[in-house]
C-alpha cells in the first residue's frame, strides 16, 4: 500500500521517496505502479510524459535517511507496534524537524504509537484504502497530542495528491470506513459460516443489492485476510465488543497460509492444495 501512495503523491508533482528495508518490496512496489500507470497511458487517461515524470518522480531506497527533506512522511508498514516503533526511531533520526509524519495505521491509532516519535505534536493518523492509486478518501485522525497546524497540513496534503481528505474530531476505533465496513464483513461472514449462503452468491446479493462494487470476500481478499483478521482482533482488544470477534472460517484460512490476492488465493480462488 506505501508503494502506491508514493506514486499516488508523484503523479501530483512531489519528489517522493519510497524506502523499503526489502529490495524485493520495492522492485515490486515499482513495477506494480509502473504497469497500472501505464495501463492509463494506453488507454488515454493519462498522458505518456506525465506518467514518465511521475515515475521518474518516484526515488527507491533501502534507507532510512532518505527522509530527510521530507516535508510528510507516511509509514505504512506491517499492523505490529514493534516493527512501527523501530522506524519511527529510524525516521526520527533523519527527519527534518518540521515533518509531519503520519501512520496509515488502520487499527493503531497515533496515541499508542506516539511514545517512539521524538515529536507527537506533529504525529497523527493519516489514513488510506486500498487500492490507494484509485480510492479518494483519506482519514485524518489527530491524537490527543497532534497540533492544529499538523492537521491542517495534512488534510492539505491530502488534497494535494488528488483525495478527498475526512477529519476526525479525536481517535475512535475503525475510524468512521472501516467501524462500518468491517461489521458488515463480519456479518457476511457469519452467514456463511451458519451455511446460510456460499461466498460467491453471499458477494452477489452485496453487490447486487447494496451497490458495493465487490462483495465482501472478494473485497477481504483485497485487503488481505491476515489485514482483516488484525483489524478484528484490535477491533475486539481495543473495544471489548464481541461483534469484533473474527469467525472461525477467516482464522481458519489465515491459519493455512490463505491471506487473499497477495498469497494467490483466500475466500475466492483458493489455491488448489
Ligand atoms: N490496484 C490498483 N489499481 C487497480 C487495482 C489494484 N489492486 N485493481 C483494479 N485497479 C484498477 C484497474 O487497473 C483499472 O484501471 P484502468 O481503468 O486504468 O485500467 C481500474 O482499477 C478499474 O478496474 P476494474 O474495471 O478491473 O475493476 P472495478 O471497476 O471493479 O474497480 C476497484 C476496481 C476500484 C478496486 C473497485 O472494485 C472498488 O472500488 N472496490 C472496493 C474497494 C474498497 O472498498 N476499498 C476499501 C478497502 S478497506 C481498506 O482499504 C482499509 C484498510 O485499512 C484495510
Amino acid at each position: 500500500m506505501g508503494g502506491q501512495i508514493a506514486y499516488q503523491a508523484a503523479l501530483h508533482g512531489f519528489d517522493t521517496r519510497l524506502i523499503s528495508r526489502s529490495d524485493d518490496r520495492l522492485r515490486s512496489a515499482s513495477t506494480a505502479a509502473s504497469a497500472l500507470l501505464r495501463r492509463r497511458v494506453e488507454k488515454g487517461k493519462l498522458a505518456g510524459d506525465a506518467c514518465e515524470a511521475a515515475l521518474a518522480r518516484v526515488t527507491l531506497s533501502s534507507d532510512f535517511q532518505a527522509v530527510a527533506g521530507a516535508e510528510v512522511i507516511i509509514e505504512s508498514v506491517a499492523e505490529d507496534r514493534d516493527v512501527k516503533c523501530e522506524v519511527y526511531a529510524q525516521i526520527c533520526a533523519h527527519a527534518d524537524a518540521a515533518a509531519i509524519i503520519g501512520t496509515n495505521s488502520s487499527t493503531l491509532p497515533s496515541s499508542l504509537l506516539e511514545s517512539a516519535v521524538t515529536h507527537s505534536e506533529r504525529f497523527l493518523n493519516i489514513h488510506f484504502f486500498n487500492p490507494a492509486l484509485l480510492m479518494a478518501l483519506v482519514e485524518v485522525v489527530p491524537g490527543p497530542h497532534t497540533a492544529e497546524d499538523a492537521v491542517v497540513r495534512s488534510m492539505d496534503f491530502a488534497r494535494a495528491i488528488g483525495k478527498t481528505p475526512v477529519r476526525l474530531a479525536r481517535e475512535e476505533y475503525g475510524f468512521i470506513a472501516n467501524r462500518v465496513l468491517f461489521i458488515a464483513i463480519q456479518e457476511a461472514m457469519r452467514l456463511v459460516q451458519g451455511g446460510y449462503i456460499s461466498v460467491e452468491d453471499c458477494d452477489l446479493a452485496v453487490r447486487k443489492a447494496l451497490g458495493w462494487p465487490m462483495g465482501a470476500f472478494e473485497l477481504s481478499d483485497l485487503v488481505g485476510l491476515d489485514v482483516v483478521e488484525a483489524i478484528l482482533d484490535e477491533g475486539l482488544r481495543q473495544t471489548g465488543d464481541s461483534r469484533w470477534e473474527p469467525v472461525p472460517i477467516l482464522r481458519d484460512l489465515v491459519a493455512s497460509g490463505r491471506l487473499g490476492n497477495k498469497s494467490g488465493g483466500g475466500f475466492l480462488n483458493p489455491r488448489s492444495e
